[in-house]
């Protein structure tokens, strides 16, 4: 299509980009069935919000990669991708659905994959839906392959159990960033290989999240982050053999939160998570699926932040 032009998401955009991304998803979910049963279908999605907090970073930290295109003064297309040290992760892209297979989002991706900062990168990674074979197909092209299949799951808060306690597992809610960033940093790094401070950063200035450190003795062996709408994610342990442990003890916490349902989205071969997900009888609700360039180190201790929009 040749009368698209390309430019730098801007602020006043934030409003429009949020239509598309609801409006892409909504014919996505539609188009193969998922619309009833999905809860990112847009009549359970919370109202368009007054503040876009991850659009304003991803403008101030990221804006290399945070592209729209547009037609006719009107934005047909968006992505937005972060980088953190030497890993790049693609957190949107979408394309209105009347614009859809016109080469739009292959170019926003290009535009998107020459993002970098200092460091040269050396794993890109996304989360994209499962049955979706245009963006599987889009990303596997450009060098990232599928790796785990992803499941959303929920379960009422009220029926959360409590599983067996670790009596050595410390856990404390902690507010100052600053005091935590290193430890956190460090976690990441032995479960993701990357540190990701930016992203925690973001994470603590939301009203909306709470995050939970781990220790045992006077170590820091994990964190959990917990939502007040019943999330649980990222949360990361340095130890297999304390993941399930950590993750029993999120469960009561977002339990606890006062929302109706509690969710996450499971890594499909993580067996520890599975058998937690479904000792509290947690049903899957949509499919997704991460790719990346190349596996990450201990993705196994790990539970991904629930939209895929943050790993
Ligand atoms: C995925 C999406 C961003 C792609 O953007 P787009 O502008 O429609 O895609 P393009 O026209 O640039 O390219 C689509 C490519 O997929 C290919 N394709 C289409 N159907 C396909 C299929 N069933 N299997 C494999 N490839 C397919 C096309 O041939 C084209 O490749 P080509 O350029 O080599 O011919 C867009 O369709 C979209 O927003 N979809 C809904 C939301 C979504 O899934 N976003 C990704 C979330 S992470």
């Amino acid at each position: 299509m040749s009368d698209v032009s390309y430019r730098k998401a801007r602020v006043e955009d934030f409003p429009e980009i949020f239509g598309l991304l609801r409006n892409s998803v909504d014919s996505l979910l539609r188009e193969h069935g998922f619309f009833d049963s999905s809860p990112f279908a847009s009549p359970k999605q919370p109202a368009i919000p007054q503040t876009f907090p991850w659009f304003e970073m991803g403008l101030k930290e990221d804006s290399d990669g945070f592209w729209v295109a547009t037609v006719e003064g009107k934005i047909a297309g968006i992505t937005l991708s972060w980088v953190r040290a030497s890993l790049w992760y693609l957190a949107h892209l979408f394309v209105s659905p009347k614009y859809q297979g016109l080469d739009i989002g292959r170019n926003l991706m290009e535009k998107a994959m020459r993002h970098h900062k200092e460091a040269p990168i050396t794993n890109r990674a996304l989360v994209t839906f499962a049955y979706n074979p245009v963006s599987i197909s889009l990303y596997a092209r450009h060098g990232m392959y599928p790796r785990e299949p992803m499941y959303y799951m929920e379960c009422p808060s009220g029926q959360v159990k409590a599983g067996p306690a670790n009596t050595k597992l410390k856990s404390e809610r902690v507010t100052d960033f600053e005091e935590n960033k290193t430890i956190l940093s460090r976690i990441d790094q032995r479960t993701l290989g990357y540190p990701r401070e930016k992203n925690h950063e973001f994470l603590f200035s939301l009203p909306t999240v709470r995050c939970h450190l781990y220790s045992t003795g006077s170590e820091p062996v994990g964190y959990a982050y917990v939502w007040q709408n019943g999330r649980i994610g990222p949360l990361a342990t340095t130890s297999p053999t304390i993941f399930q442990d950590v993750l029993r003890s999120a469960f009561k916490l977002a339990a606890a939160e006062g929302a109706s349902n509690v969710a996450l989205l499971a890594t499909g071969s993580n067996d520890k998570l599975v058998e937690v997900a479904l000792e509290q009888k947690m049903r899957i609700l949509d499919n997704w699926l991460l790719m990346s360039a190349k596996p990450f180190p201990n993705f196994s201790n790990y539970v991904i932040y629930p939209t895929g929009a943050m790993l």
